[in-house]
């Protein structure tokens, strides 16, 4: 079921980042499934701030989480995981119409998000899901700087895409 994460639990939300980015190795992505998870504080401001849901398995444990930023009119998917041991149910999807409540019920235009282009669990996975891939040339200011700072952290080493999905189709 769906719940609010809860601040005991961001030891159980970088666990499952890290678990959830291991598949990047086995693409040559090692520079990603190592990457960091999120800090602490990052994941408590969320949660404080009622952004953060989770997927919790029969015993209330959390085995999938989102985040999400109000970005201007967007409601930015910041993160999404779902454990590897719980992947391809459909949990992503759920938790994305989520998010995607949330949006609407805080008067935001659409779900934005940025992604790897080629791997299948990302762009592909989220074209399938409705969202439509937008040019760099064509972002918004703050969008803009967002792909800005991805570049900065060298994310771009693989190409990324922002998309984005209208919220009008989750009503
Ligand atoms: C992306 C992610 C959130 C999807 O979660 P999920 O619960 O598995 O998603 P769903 O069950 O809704 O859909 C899974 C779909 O993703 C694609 N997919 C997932 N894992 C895949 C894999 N190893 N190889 C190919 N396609 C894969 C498939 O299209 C799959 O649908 P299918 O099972 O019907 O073929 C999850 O894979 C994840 O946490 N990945 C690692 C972190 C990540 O990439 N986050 C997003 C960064 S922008």
């Amino acid at each position: 079921m769906i719940r609010m994460g809860r601040l005991d639990e961001i030891e159980r939300f970088r666990e499952i980042e890290r678990a959830a980015g291991a598949p990047f190795r086995d693409l040559g992505m090692a520079r990603i499934a190592d990457d960091e998870p999120p800090g602490a504080d990052a994941l408590a401001l969320r949660v404080r701030a009622d952004r953060l849901w989770v997927f919790a398995d029969a015993k209330d444990i959390p085995v999938a989480y989102l985040m999400a930023d109000p970005l201007g009119s967007h409601a930015h998917i910041e993160q999404v995981s779902v454990h590897p041991d719980v992947a391809r149910r459909g949990l992503g999807a759920v938790l994305i119409e989520q998010a995607g409540r949330w949006g609407v019920s805080a008067g935001l235009a659409d779900l934005t998000l940025c992604t790897f282009v080629g791997v299948a669990w990302n762009a592909p996975y989220y074209a399938r899901l409705g969202f439509r891939a937008v040019p760099d040339d064509e972002l918004d200011g703050r969008l803009a700087a967002l792909r800005r700072h991805e570049g900065e952290l060298g994310l771009d080493q693989w190409p990324r895409t922002v998309m984005v999905r209208s919220l009008t189709r989750t009503q």
